[in-house]
């Protein structure tokens, strides 16, 4: 068996793990992280593309932003249109400056990986069977087979940074977590393509055909979704068809506008609320989707990733640096107040923005008087504003 310790052993090279390794190699703390998959596995995925100015902020701290803060788009906006109509949300304004970044999840990762090769740290891709093990010792270690070798690496520490379906969350003892989860009976059909985006800001569509999101990756690539049926199939959906239906789901100027091309990826995703308490098991830490996954209408998802690798960051600093170890039991707690907010938020634009088969034509009436109430009042637009925008990342005292 070869042996290898560290401090801080990482499960997962997404950008959680990767973000929460550059951070702790900055401050002169060791970690290892170990990955099931390839990189270029990692960088096939295509995922989210809006960052909250605490990812942002981070992102600079990591010193990692070199590239986003020259390629980035910086948006001060986004336009909601329900049926024929279009309401500014104007994020600038109503939040008192802040904005968010349009760049996607597959650059931050990329940026984050070549800054880690070029530190020197160690991410050993291509590990199977990672499993660890006593977490509730002073001791955790995990093992794992690479090149046909076992490995142990004995750590102080263990962040499980390994996603929905990882192995962290999966071994802690199922009667000492508690779910909370949500299942929607939709999802989400995506393209990319290289197209001129139709408006200069993100535009968020409900409509009675089902949700329709006009997002970007740069001033000439295009990201679009529609809501179908939990059960489509993606090879129903011919890029024609895709385009006719988004048009169908637009305001008329929007719709005229949009310009049309072949897709690079197209895929459907599910849409699920899911959070699981607490977020710690002994000297193991679940970090992003490993704990939480949310809806993608509020683009919550890897912002909420970046401010539990905040507050593990922060916790880790103090614990190496002034011997604060009873921080380590508020790991949990300071990020679930979070999680959850950022839960309710996204939940509620989804709740708001979608067709819902089952709903009665009351409900249906609700929900359209809620959002209206929301927009056409200064404090409903605040209230999406500093929502979209992040909330606040708690301080580690
Ligand atoms: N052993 C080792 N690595 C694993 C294992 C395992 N058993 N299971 C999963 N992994 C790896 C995956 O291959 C992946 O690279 O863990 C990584 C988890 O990455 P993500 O799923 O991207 O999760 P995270 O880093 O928390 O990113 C936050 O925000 O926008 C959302 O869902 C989106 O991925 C995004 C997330
Ligand atoms: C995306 O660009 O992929 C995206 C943007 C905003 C969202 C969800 C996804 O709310």
């Amino acid at each position: 068996m070869k042996t290898l310790k560290t401090q801080v052993a990482i499960i997962g090279a997404g950008p959680s793990g990767l973000l929460l390794g550059q951070l702790l190699h900055n401050a002169g703390i060791a970690t290892v992280i170990v990955e099931r998959q390839t990189p270029e596995y990692v960088l096939g995925r295509i995922r989210a593309g809006v960052l909250e100015q605490g990812m942002v902020d981070l992102l600079r701290q990591a010193g990692v932003s070199q590239r986003m803060d020259t390629e980035g788009l910086v948006h001060g906006g986004f336009q909601l249109a329900l049926g024929g109509r279009q309401v500014h949300i104007d994020l600038h304004a109503l939040t008192e400056g802040k904005t968010v970044m349009i760049y996607g999840q597959t650059e931050v990762t990329r940026d984050l990986m070549a800054a880690r090769e070029l530190s020197g740290a160690s991410t050993l891709y291509e590990a199977s069977n990672v499993v660890p093990h006593g977490m509730k010792s002073a001791e955790p270690f995990l093992t794992f087979e690479k090149d046909g070798e076992t490995w142990r690496l004995d750590c102080d520490y263990i962040a499980g940074c390994d996603g929905f379906h990882g192995v962290a969350r999966q071994s802690i003892p199922a009667d000492t977590l508690k779910v909370f989860e949500r299942v929607y009976p939709f999802g989400w059909l995506g393209i990319l393509a290289d197209t001129p985006p139709v408006h200069d800001e993100l535009v968020y569509a409900r409509h009675a055909r089902g949700f329709a999101l006009c997002s970007m990756r740069s001033t000439t690539r295009t990201r679009y979704y529609l809501q179908v049926p939990a059960d489509e199939k993606v090879e129903d959906w011919s890029d024609q068809r895709f385009w006719d239906e988004l048009k169908s789901r637009l305001p008329q100027v929007l719709a005229d506008n949009l310009v049309s091309g072949p897709s690079i990826e197209k895929s459907i995703a599910p849409l699920r609320s899911f959070v699981v308490e607490p977020m710690q098991y002994g000297r193991m830490f679940l970090v992003g989707d490993a704990a939480h996954i949310v809806p993608p209408t509020g683009a919550k998802g890897l912002n909420l990733a970046a401010s539990d690798v905040s507050t593990l960051f922060n916790i880790l600093l103090k614990v190496y640096r002034d011997g604060r170890t009873e921080l380590l039991e508020k790991y949990s707690e300071i990020c679930l107040r979070r999680v959850w907010k950022a839960e309710r938020f996204s939940w509620w634009m989804t709740s708001m923005l979608h067709t819902f088969e089952g709903n009665d034509a009351f409900s249906q009436r609700i929900s359209e008087s809620e959002l209206e109430y929301f927009v056409d009042s200064e404090a409903g637009r605040k209230t999406i504003a500093e929502n979209y925008v992040g909330l606040p990342y708690e301080a580690i005292e």
